[in-house]
């Protein structure tokens, strides 16, 4: 079931928010064109939370869209598939359904979105 994790206004432009939903740690990320983003906060190269690391947003003209990166190695997630862009991790985090109701934020850590 969907929890609530914040509000959007809680989550700035282009930098993450680790939560914590049922167990289940998740960076929030807002990108520079408003849209919300979870995906699973735990590198899958170490145990990092990605939430520390740094957002990128690239234009929608690369085909690669805003990334995650985990401070320790360097490895830029998407925000969209959870897939590694770069070494050395080669393993996605999950990408979790977002609603946005009222002004918060609500995930089902639970729900992963279908990424082929
Ligand atoms: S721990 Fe994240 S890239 Fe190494």
């Amino acid at each position: 079931m969907a929890e609530k994790v914040c509000a959007v206004d809680d989550v700035p432009v282009n930098q993450a928010v680790r939560v914590v939903v049922g167990g289940v740690p998740i960076a929030v990320v807002k990108d520079s064109a408003g849209d919300i983003h979870a995906i699973g906060d735990t590198c899958t190269h170490g145990d990092i939370s990605l939430a520390e690391g740094f957002v990128e947003d690239a234009p929608s003209a690369s085909g690669v869209g805003p990334t995650l990166e985990c401070w320790a190695h360097g490895s830029k997630f998407s925000l969209e598939t959870g897939k590694p862009l770069t070494l050395p991790a080669y393993e996605p985090v999950p990408v979790f359904e977002i609603q946005v109701i009222d002004g918060d934020i609500y995930i089902d850590p639970t729900v992963t979105k279908e990424i082929d």
